[in-house]
């Protein structure tokens, strides 16, 4: 192989691996975004309860504009103190569900268990289910999500 056929040889691998590297590192470089998403009055919310509130959006994604589904579980107490709580297991990322007979939020994917505070207390999970910033404007519950 001569010298020149060689240098043609890594300069076309080098293209080639360019992009492959990109496809792997640029999800990782992606900033997380978020919004503000509005879940109606905060007197519909019953003091003592959790209650599951559902939302579903539009993120643009490059060329592609999906849908965004899901739910957070608000905590609400008769003084209107509000916590909002991350339907995500911080196990393995299934969704919990609030459980009002055993006061408990439950992952069915491996029986995991939080309390009524997010705090584990059974199961494989070990971190506490996260608590989502939020805010209250014209007596609406606006909770910051990121995706
Ligand atoms: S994903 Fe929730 S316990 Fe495993």
């Amino acid at each position: 192989m001569s010298k020149d056929n060689h240098k043609e040889t890594l300069h076309s691998e080098r293209r080639a691996f360019i992009p492959l590297v990109s496809y792997f590192i640029a999800p990782a470089l992606k900033k997380a975004t978020g919004k503000w998403v509005d879940f109606g009055a905060v007197e519909d919310l019953s003091p003592g309860s959790i209650e599951m509130l559902t939302y579903e959006f539009m993120v643009k994604d490059g060329w592609l504009v999906l849908p965004q589904r899901g739910f957070v579980w608000a905590k609400s107490n008769t003084d209107h103190n509000i916590k909002v709580f991350s339907s995500t297991c911080t196990h393995l990322a299934c969704n919990v569900i609030w459980q009002e007979e055993t006061n408990h939020f439950l992952c069915p994917c491996h029986s995991g268990r939080f309390d009524s505070n997010g705090k584990p207390v059974a199961g494989p999970p070990t971190k506490p289910l996260a608590t989502l910033e939020h805010k209250i404007e014209e007596d609406n519950l606006l909770v910051y999500l990121t995706f």
